[in-house]
C-alpha cells in the first residue's frame, strides 16, 4: 500500500524540530529506523539525513485506525507523520540530538513500504563492502555516509564561494577531448560520426586551462571530473573530481598563498578548525632525505638518517657493497621499541620486501647498553658505537637499516616508518599537518621505456638556475612544481608552466617526442603559444582526497556517492557491460573474442 502526500507539506526535517516550539504541530517525513510496540503505545524512530526523531503513537491520542497502521511499520518504510512536538515523558536519549523530544502522532501515512533490506541501515556497518556497494542506494542511507556526502557538498560550496571571491571564474571544459597521454592510460570513447576514431576522456583539464590563460581569463577554476585508467588503491578511483585552478601573471608564492587561504577557509567553515598559515615547506630532496617520501606524514618524527659515511669502510659487506654500487645506507630509530619481539621485527622485514628491500638490518639497544642485532657480528664494536651514535640511539631504542640504491632505500624506510607509526597509533585523524613539497625533479628516468619522462607533466617550468644542465645532466634539473601534502597524502599538485615556445620545444625533445609527434599531439597548444602567452601557474586538488581526510574516512570510496571497486567496475549498475551488436556496428567495432579470452587469462 502506498499513500500519497496529498494535503501534507513537510514542516521540518527530523533534527530541525530543535528549532520548533514545544507544543506546535509538525509534519515530518522520512524512513522508519525501527519501531517498537509496547502495548498501548508504539515508538517509531524516524530517520532522514539530519538525524533521528522519536514518534510516539498512543492509541488514546491517535485513534485506533492510525494505531493499527503504525503497528504494521517495518524498517525502511517511508512515512509521513503529523503530530505535536512534546518533551519526552520517558528518559531522554543522550545519543540523539533530538533525544529530549518526541512527536505525539495523530496522522500517519505510509508513503511507500519497504522490503526487508539486505543489510541493516546503521552507522559503522559491519556488512562487507561488496554487498553495500551492490545496494549503494541503501548504503547511502547510512548516517555516517550521509554525513560524508553532506560534508563533501559543503566543501564544494565553500570552495566555489572562496574562489569566486578571489577573482576566479568557473569555466567548464569538455570531457570528450583528444587523447594526449599524460601519465596514466586514457579512457577512450569511440566516435560514430568518425568511425575508427576515438575521443579520450580527460585525465585533467590541464591543456584546456592553459589555453584559457592564453585567452585572457586570468583566473579559472572548475570542479572537474577526471578519468584515469590506472590501478586503483584506497585513495584512487578511475574517475574522480579535481578542484582545478589556473592563474595568470603569478609565480609559485602566489599560488601557494591563495591555496593556503582556501584550506584555511575550508577547515574553519566546515570543521571549525583554525589552520595555521603559512604551511611548512620542504624541497623534494629534503623530503626524500628526511622521510623517504615525497609526501611525508609530519604527524610524527622518526626521520631517516644517512649513515653512508659512517659505514663505508666497515666490515659488513651488505653495507659496503651497496655503497660501492652507488647506493646508500640509511636508518630510522624507532625510539623506545628495543623490546619489540622478534616475530614483529620479522613481520616488518617481510613487509619491506614488498617495497623492494633485499633485507633489512636491525639493532636493538638493550637497557644495559649492549646490542642485539642481525649484523653486529660483522662489525667492530667501535664501528657499531659510531653507528648508534649517528642514529641518536639510546638504551631501549630499535634501529633499522636499509642498504641499496637510494630509490629503494627511501621507499623501504619511508614505508617502514609509516608502518611503525601505524602500529604505535601515532596517526591521529584529528591532527592536520599540511606541507608544501617544492622543487621536484623535472624529469624521472623510466627503466621500462629507457627514456626520461616528465615527473609532473611536460608543461612544467624548469627552474631557471638549472636550465643550463638540461643537456649535460637532465636528471638534476629541478622544476617549479609543488605538491600540497596533508597527513602523508598528496592532496594536490601543480606547477608554474612553460610559456616560452623554445623551452617547450626543448622539453619535448628531452622527453623523446619528435617535432612531428609533438605537433600532432599538442599542436593547438604550441599554436596558442605563438600569440602572446601570459606567464601562468596552477594547481589541482583531488577533491575526494580532501574530503576523505577532512571527514576521517579510510578510503575515498566512503566520500563518493557511487564509487567503483578495485577492478574499476560499478557493482550496482554492473558497469562496464556488453552492448548491443547494433551499437558496435554503428561504431565499426568488432570484438575479438579470442583476444578477450587471452587478456582475461593474463589478468588472472
Ligand atoms: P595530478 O596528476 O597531480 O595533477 O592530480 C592532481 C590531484 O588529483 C588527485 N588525483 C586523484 N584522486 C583520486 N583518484 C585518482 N586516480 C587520482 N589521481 C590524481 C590527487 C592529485 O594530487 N593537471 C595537473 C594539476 C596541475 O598541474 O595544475 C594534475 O592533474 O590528489
Ligand atoms: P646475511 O648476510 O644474509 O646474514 O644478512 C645479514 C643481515 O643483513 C640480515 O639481517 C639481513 O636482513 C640484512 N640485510 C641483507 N640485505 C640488506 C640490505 N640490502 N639492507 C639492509 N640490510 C640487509
Amino acid at each position: 500500500m502506498s499513500e500519497s502526500m496529498k494535503g501534507l507539506k513537510r514542516s521540518h526535517r527530523c533534527a530541525e524540530v530543535l528549532n520548533a516550539e514545544i507544543g506546535s504541530v509538525v509534519t515530518v517525513m522520512g524512513w522508519v529506523q525501527r519501531s517498537r510496540n509496547k502495548g498501548g503505545i508504539i515508538f517509531t524512530d524516524l530517520r532522514d539525513r539530519t538525524g533521528i526523531l522519536q514518534i510516539a503513537f498512543e492509541e488514546a491520542e491517535c485513534g485506533s485506525e492510525v494505531f493499527a497502521k503504525a503497528a504494521t511499520l517495518r524498517s525502511e518504510d517511508c512515512i509521513a507523520v503529523v503530530g505535536t512536538l512534546k518533551k519526552r515523558e520517558g528518559a531522554p536519549n543522550k545519543q540523539l540530538a533530538t533525544g529530549e523530544l518526541e512527536v505525539r502522532a495523530d496522522q500517519l501515512r505510509i508513503l511507500s513500504e519497504s522490503e526487508t533490506p539486505p543489510f541493516p541501515i546503521e552507522e559503522n556497518s559491519k556488512t562487507r563492502e561488496e554487498l553495500r556497494l551492490k545496494y549503494r542506494f541503501l548504503d547511502l542511507r547510512r548516517p555516517d555516509i550521509q554525513r560524508n556526502i553532506m560534508t563533501r557538498s559543503k566543501i564544494a560550496t565553500e570552495t566555489r564561494a572562496f574562489l569566486a571571491e578571489n577573482g576566479f571564474l568557473e569555466i567548464e571544459t569538455p570531457t570528450l577531448i583528444k587523447s594526449t597521454p599524460e601519465g596514466a592510460r586514457d579512457y577512450l570513447v569511440p566516435s560514430r560520426v568518425h568511425p575508427g576514431k576515438m575521443y579520450a576522456l580527460p585525465q585533467s583539464p590541464q591543456l584546456l586551462k592553459q589555453l584559457l590563460m592564453c585567452s585572457g581569463y586570468d583566473r579559472y577554476f572548475q570542479l572537474a571530473r577526471c578519468y584515469r585508467d590506472e590501478d586503483l588503491r584506497a585513495d584512487r578511483q578511475p574517475e574522480f573530481t579535481q578542484i582545478d585552478m589556473e592563474l595568470s601573471f603569478v609565480d609559485v608564492d602566489d599560488v601557494i598563498d591563495v591555496n593556503e587561504r582556501l584550506m584555511q577557509r575550508l577547515f574553519k567553515k566546515v570543521l571549525n578548525i583554525d589552520v595555521q598559515v603559512p604551511f611548512r615547506r620542504m624541497t623534494w630532496q629534503e623530503a626524500m632525505d628526511n622521510y623517504g617520501s615525497d609526501k611525508p606524514d609530519l604527524r610524527f618524527g622518526m626521520k631517516l638518517h644517512d649513515v653512508t659515511d659512517i659505514v663505508k669502510d666497515c666490515g659488513f659487506s651488505v653495507f659496503t657493497n651497496a655503497i660501492q654500487a652507488g647506493g646508500s645506507v640509511r636508518g630510522i630509530n624507532a625510539e623506545g621499541q628495543g623490546a619489540m619481539p622478534r616475530k614483529k621485527i620479522d613481520a616488518l622485514i617481510e613487509l619491506t620486501r614488498t617495497y623492494g628491500a633485499k633485507g633489512l638490518a636491525y639493532l636493538a639497544i638493550n637497557a644495559d647498553g649492549t646490542y642485539k642485532s642481525s649484523f653486529a657480528k660483522f662489525m667492530q664494536p667501535e664501528e657499531l658505537d659510531a653507528l648508534v651514535k649517528a642514529m641518536g640511539g639510546k638504551p631501549g631504542d630499535l634501529l633499522f637499516f636499509a642498504a641499496d640504491k637510494n630509490k629503494v632505500v627511501w621507499d623501504v624506510l619511508g614505508n617502514l616508518r609509516l608502518e611503525i607509526a601505524r602500529q604505535l597509533d601515532l596517526l591521529k585523524k584529528d591532527q592536520f599537518e599540511f606541507l608544501w613539497v617544492t622543487e621536484f625533479p623535472l624529469l624521472e628516468w623510466s627503466e621500462e621505456e629507457n627514456r626520461f619522462k616528465a615527473m609532473h607533466h611536460p608543461f612544467t617550468m624548469p627552474m631557471e638556475e638549472d636550465w643550463d644542465k638540461i643537456d649535460s645532466d637532465p636528471g638534476t634539473v629541478r622544476a617549479k612544481a609543488y605538491d600540497i601534502v596533508l597527513n602523508g597524502t598528496e592532496i594536490g599538485g601543480g606547477s608554474v608552466r612553460i610559456h616560452q615556445s623554445d623551452i617547450q620545444s626543448k622539453m619535448f625533445e628531452v622527453l623523446g617526442l619528435s617535432q612531428e609527434v609533438a605537433e600532432q599531439r599538442f599542436g593547438f597548444l604550441l599554436d596558442a603559444f605563438k600569440y602572446g602567452v601570459p606567464p601562468h601557474a596552477g594547481l589541482a586538488y583531488g577533491l575526494d582526497r580532501v574530503v576523505m581526510l577532512m571527514v576521517g574516512a579510510d578510503t575515498i570510496r566512503d566520500v563518493i556517492a557511487f564509487p567503483k571497486v578495485k577492478d574499476a567496475s560499478d557493482m550496482m549498475m554492473n558497469a562496464p557491460d556488453t552492448v548491443e551488436q547494433k551499437q558496435l556496428d554503428e561504431l565499426a567495432i568488432r570484438i575479438d573474442e579470442a583476444e578477450v579470452e587471452a587478456i582475461e587469462a593474463a589478468q588472472k
